[in-house]
């Protein structure tokens, strides 16, 4: 289904999706605070970055942010360009926008059930996408749909097409929102931890169709999970997010062989060990802080097992390059060894 024509022209040295200091904020009690503060990463071409974080360190913020879909008035991108094939969507108008959202950039939602609608066909939700995006007519729509659903490894995609949400199964549901999101082929793909809701071989098998289908269309792919063990499967490269900031970004193996930010390395601590069954996940003290109460310096020295002197000053923040390995910094003078000036 690749359609060479409709690509724009390719400068290869330029990322797919830059994202340059981007400060997304909130407001709270009549002030703004900052759900995504100062970040930067870029993604080539059939390339995936892994967003890791736990729950509310401004993920999700990140992609809706990148999607123009920052919830309003409560939200705001405040600073910060989001360049798709070096246009700056930060500066677009909405129409524009609506225009790029599900062509240029589409993303995939958690939560399959809530994003399909209950009472229409899979096949003529695919379908609807179609006609809007593309223009194309129901009969024309309804053709790439099926190729789409078939595309995507839907069983009997023929027959299920006529079905609804209800009879398919939660990794079914969530491969009809993966076509639905690549239908029009964009150039970027936001996925928004797709897979959790799924059981491990499932899981599995929706991160083995991603990845195929991210190598067909060469997209470039932001995957946003709090599992490390997605991260292995499916990441070249890692950034990893605190309370609203990338504090550590390296290449997967490098992230996994030496992981530097001491909250990486909580991470890292908490994944569960798979061949001791039924062992809780081991979580990590204390809380990510909240937006209007975010300590100065470095936001996880609260939590931190080896909090030390320097780590409350701003300049912590820096991200400092670690070690000798390429593309891999962090924002932790501990780990870097990093002075920080008294
Ligand atoms: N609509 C909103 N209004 C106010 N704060 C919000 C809103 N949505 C998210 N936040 C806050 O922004 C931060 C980042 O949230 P989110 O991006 O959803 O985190 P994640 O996806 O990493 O779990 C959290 O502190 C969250 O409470
Ligand atoms: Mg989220």
């Amino acid at each position: 289904m690749s359609d060479p024509a409709k690509a724009p022209a390719k400068d290869p040295q330029r990322a797919a999706l830059a994202v340059e200091r981007l400060r997304t904020e909130f407001r709270i009690d009549g002030a703004w605070h900052a759900a995504v503060d100062d970040i930067s990463f870029s993604i080539a071409r059939r390339e995936t970055l892994a967003l890791v974080g736990e729950s509310g360190c401004g993920k999700s913020m990140t992609a809706l942010s990148v999607m123009g879909l920052v919830p309003r008035p409560q939200g705001r991108i405040a600073a910060g360009r989001i360049l798709l094939d070096g246009a700056d969507l930060v500066k677009l108008p909405e129409p524009a926008l609506e225009k790029l959202r599900g062509t240029r950039v589409a993303m995939i939602f958690q939560e399959p059930m809530t994003s399909l609608n209950p009472v229409m066909t899979i096949g003529a939700q695919v379908a609807e996408s179609l006609t809007v995006h593309q223009g194309l007519s129901r009969r024309a729509a309804e053709a790439k749909a099926l190729a789409v659903l078939d595309e995507v490894k839907i069983p009997s995609a023929a027959r299920r097409f006529h079905e609804y949400p209800h009879q398919f199964s939660g990794g079914m549901r969530q491969r009809v929102m993966i076509a639905m999101a690549i239908a029009c082929q964009p150039a970027v793909l936001l996925a928004d931890e797709p897979t959790t809701a799924l059981d491990v071989t499932i899981q599995a098998q929706v991160l083995g169709l991603l990845a195929d289908l991210r190598e067909r269309h060469g997209m470039a792919m932001l995957f946003i999970t709090h599992n490390l063990g997605v991260v292995a499967q499916i990441a070249d490269r890692v950034a990893v997010m605190y309370a609203g900031q990338i504090v550590e970004q390296a290449p997967v193996a490098a992230i996994f062989a030496s992981p530097a930010h001491l909250y990486t390395r909580a991470l890292f601590a908490a994944i569960p060990r798979l061949d001791l069954p039924d062992q809780a996940l081991a979580a990590i003290p204390g809380r990510v802080p909240p937006l209007d109460a975010m300590p100065t310096g470095c936001r996880f020295a609260p939590r931190c097992p080896m909090v030390q002197a320097g780590c409350e000053q701003p300049q912590v923040l820096a991200p400092v390059q670690v070690s000798m390995s390429a593309g891999h910094s962090a924002r932790c003078h501990v780990a870097t060894g990093y002075r920080v000036a008294a």
